[in-house]
């Protein structure tokens, strides 16, 4: 399995943000997980991306139990994260944040002397020539639109090129013609790549077009996990009733 989570729960003080969550990923899929406000999605897919830790349960990643590793290149080479504030660096140029994806293969040094003379630069405009704005390379983070940011963000992570993709709400920022573009460039990426994918959205519909599975999540626990052509409209609704199902 790609992305194993067995058991898993995470509190944060009183709030159980995941309930005793289980979720096995084959490797190439493509997952959503969907669901409102709250629900746990940004903590599942942090839990996944190492970044915060279990109270109990596992998380491993092609059979790797990710309390056994430390960040750094093993962690980089198995799993990238495109945040739901997709934290580019505002100074930089759009080259220079797209080159960052290679920090956990670089180490530091090579990393600073990165700010002065990019290095793999090929890597990066390739990345930046496929999600469609080589041409603001030069241009600085800051001046880009929430929509352009979002792609430096997917580049970024390709140039990181781990086998595990999360994207944590990819599209939230971008209209409905930008969302549908993005996500086509997000799944189609993976897809072409091999790699697996885990997003999480709002928008359940664009979320049924897009990934090959849809994974209900509700006030921390799974509420339904389907392909996409069993997913109902009531399961859809279900997600967003007064009262949950979760046991
Ligand atoms: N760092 C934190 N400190 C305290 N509580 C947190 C923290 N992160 C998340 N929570 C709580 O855990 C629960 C799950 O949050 P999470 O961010 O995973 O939800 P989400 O499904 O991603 O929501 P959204 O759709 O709004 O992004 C929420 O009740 C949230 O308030
Ligand atoms: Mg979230």
């Amino acid at each position: 399995m790609a992305v194993l989570l067995e058991g898993v729960s995470r509190r944060y003080g009183e709030t159980l943000a995941v309930n005793n969550v289980s979720l096995a990923v084959p490797s190439g899929q493509s997952v959503v997980l969907v669901g409102p406000s709250g629900a746990g999605k940004t903590t599942l897919l942090r839990l996944m991306a190492g970044a915060v830790k279990p109270d109990s349960g596992g998380v491993s990643l092609h059979g790797q139990d990710l309390a056994g590793l430390s960040p750094g290149r093993e962690l980089a080479g198995l799993v990238g994260i495109v945040a739901q504030q997709y934290d580019l660096v505002a100074n930089l140029s759009v080259l220079q944040n797209v080159l960052a994806g290679r920090l956990g293969s670089w180490g530091l040094w090579r990393s600073l002397m990165s700010l002065v003379a990019p290095r793999e630069k090929p890597l990066a405009m390739q990345a930046l020539t496929r999600v469609g704005i080589a041409e603001r390379a030069y241009r600085r983070a800051s001046q880009l639109s929430g929509g352009e940011q979002q792609r430096v963000a997917i580049a970024r992570v390709l140039v990181q090129d781990p086998e595990v993709v999360l994207a944590d709400e990819p599209v939230a920022s971008l209209d409905p013609a930008r969302a549908e573009d993005v996500l086509g460039l997000l799944t189609g990426v993976a897809r072409e790549s091999g790699k697996t994918l885990v997003a999480s959205m709002h928008a359940v519909e664009l979320a049924a077009k897009h990934f090959d599975r849809l994974v209900g999540v509700r006030d921390g626990c799974v509420q339904f996990d389907s392909t996409q052509d069993e997913v109902t409209p009531e399961m859809l609704d279900s997600l967003y009733e007064l009262e949950g199902l979760c046991a």
